[in-house]
């Protein structure tokens, strides 16, 4: 069996999806996660984009010990320098440049040359070479580019140094036999392809990204670029679940293996769902709430009989616990913390104590708490900021004869504030009243409400996102009762475009949390 590398680029294509911009700790905290997953290297941005960017690269850089740590660049110096310089104290630091390929791009954006091309992707690999043997070089567009151009280029930059050769599907127009096609080609016409690990990037615009990666492979590629739950610009990237468990699963047919640990798969999934507020498919591969639930009542018994019947893989394998059924009122601190060791999550004692009161007061209105509730409830600290705007109290009336009516109280930098507001229904009441409280003008981008479990007892989950001006900011809140979600995800937007505010420095794309 030979091992393939997995690149993961949730923190940097993954970050391109819109509406997932992730904060510095954010990306910290995914970043731990994804080395936890045991993931070979981690493209954590982008420095040359924004200060953001390169703060957070130099962040996780300094932090991640295993996996190697990845920052982008075009073919320009100048950005290979601020790469450089975002990625210089890492452990294990790549840098990897780019430039585009096909004719299409570099007539109509770069106004290019293909010669112009092959030499200025040989001086930034040459350029990069001399900060660090870990060169990555891809040839943006390369499934729409000309096959012995792309061997030529490929040819060209490993002989100035390029450890890895990447093929991506940009636009994600390719079909798997012709990808793979791509791949065997350069393969056999590129001399001294042997001295580069060469890496697949697929993109998902007609769903076939997952089949061009094993495609790829197959074809001989050891490197696989994927985000987690698939998140990337416009319809994703190819998702890293899909192509681990897909080796997994068929290794006797593909003899390829990855150093991932399955079993950090649905954690990490979850935490990077929870970061960006993109909520995944019910029905999506290997990671979707439905992806190992058997309805039809002949799949059932079948799957009581021998789970083999209709179950390719064990649900555990991919972290899914066996034991849902956990907590409730009377379980203790150290019950608690270790379930959410047992979930993925890695949190400090402080933010492990403050979701201890939050646990005992859901407790209370809730006989069993299951798994998902509490990952609601770290969601919430997750996208915790200093609270300015506290919610005290909240009544609604509404019903099929009256005027939906909401009464708020609010706790403002410790001062009490309450007002009285109507809506068209109970939740646009509550909004209403609470943007008269805190004298705010938002808009509401995006709101959705999922029950976190079933039955009548469940928790909403409510995410919102909200607009001020230029700032944009996630809010998500959980609780039995759904209009209480609600306000507990608008006052957590509200809280977020707040810090937002309080902090001007902070780059156009930190503005966007
Ligand atoms: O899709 C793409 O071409 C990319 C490159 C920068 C690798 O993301
Ligand atoms: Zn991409």
């Amino acid at each position: 069996m030979e091992r393939v590398i997995v690149f993961d680029t949730t923190l940097r294509d993954g970050e391109q999806s819109p509406g997932a911009s992730m904060n510095v700790a954010e990306k910290l905290r995914l970043a731990t996660q994804l080395e936890k997953l045991g993931v070979d290297a981690i493209e954590a941005g982008f420095p040359a984009a924004s200060p953001g960017d390169f703060e957070a690269v130099q962040a996780i850089g300094k932090k991640i010990g295993n996996s190697e740590v990845t920052a982008l660049a075009r073919t320009s110096k100048e950005d290979i320098d601020r790469a450089w310089a975002a990625v210089r104290e890492a452990a294990r630091p790549r840098l990897h440049t780019f430039i585009a390929t096909s004719d299409i791009h570099l007539e109509h954006k770069l106004r290019m040359s293909r010669e112009q091309v092959i030499q200025s992707a040989v001086e930034a690999v040459k350029h990069a070479r001399r900060f660090t043997e870990n060169v990555e070089f891809s040839a943006e567009d390369a499934s729409r580019s000309d096959r012995d151009f792309l061997c030529r280029l490929f040819e060209a930059v490993i002989d100035a140094g390029a450890t890895t050769v990447n093929v991506p599907d940009t636009v994600g127009y390719a079909m798997p036999d012709e990808f793979g096609e791509l791949v065997r080609y350069i393969r056999q016409h590129t001399p001294n392809i042997h001295r580069a690990v060469m890496s697949v990037h697929c993109h998902n615009d007609l769903g076939l990204a997952t089949a061009n990666t094993l495609a790829g492979l197959r074809a001989g590629a050891r490197q696989a670029e994927v985000t987690i739950n698939g998140i990337g610009e416009r319809a994703g990237n190819t998702s890293l679940e899909e192509v681990v468990m897909g080796l997994h699963t068929r290794r006797g047919l593909l003899d390829l293996y990855t150093g991932v640990n399955t079993r950090e798969i649905h954690p990490t999934s979850r935490l990077v769902s929870m970061i960006t507020g993109i909520v995944v498919q019910p029905n999506k591969a290997v990671v979707g709430a439905n992806a190992f639930a058997h309805e039809a009542g002949i799949h059932q018994d079948g799957v009581l009989k021998n789970r083999m019947t209709y179950e390719i893989m064990e649900p555990e394998i991919v972290g899914l616990s066996a034991n849902r059924l956990v907590l409730g009122k009377h379980s203790g601190r150290h019950a608690f913390r270790e379930k959410l060791v047992d979930l993925g999550y890695d949190l400090s004692g402080e933010e492990i104590n403050r979701l201890f009161e939050k646990f005992k007061e859901l407790a209370d209105k809730r006989k069993e708490i299951v798994d998902e509730d509490i990952e609601a409830l770290v969601a919430e600290e997750i996208l915790r900021v200093p609270d300015v705007y506290q919610l005290l109290y909240l009544n609604v009336v509404s019903g099929n004869l009256a005027v939906p009516t909401a009464t708020v109280k609010l706790l403002v930098e410790g001062e009490e504030r309450l007002g009285a507001g109507f809506g068209v229904g109970p939740i646009d009441a509550t909004y209403n009243t609470i943007a008269k409280v805190t004298s705010t003008h938002c808009r509401l981008l995006r709101f959705s409400v999922n029950s976190i479990t079933g039955g009548m007892d469940a928790q909403g989950e409510v995410t919102v996102r909200l607009q001020e001006d230029d700032l944009v900011a996630l809010g998500k809140g959980a609780d039995p009762d759904i209009i209480t979600a609600s306000a507990k995800a608008y006052i957590n937007g509200l809280n977020r475009l707040e810090y937002l505010r309080r902090n001007p420095s902070l780059t156009p794309e930190e503005r966007r949390l």
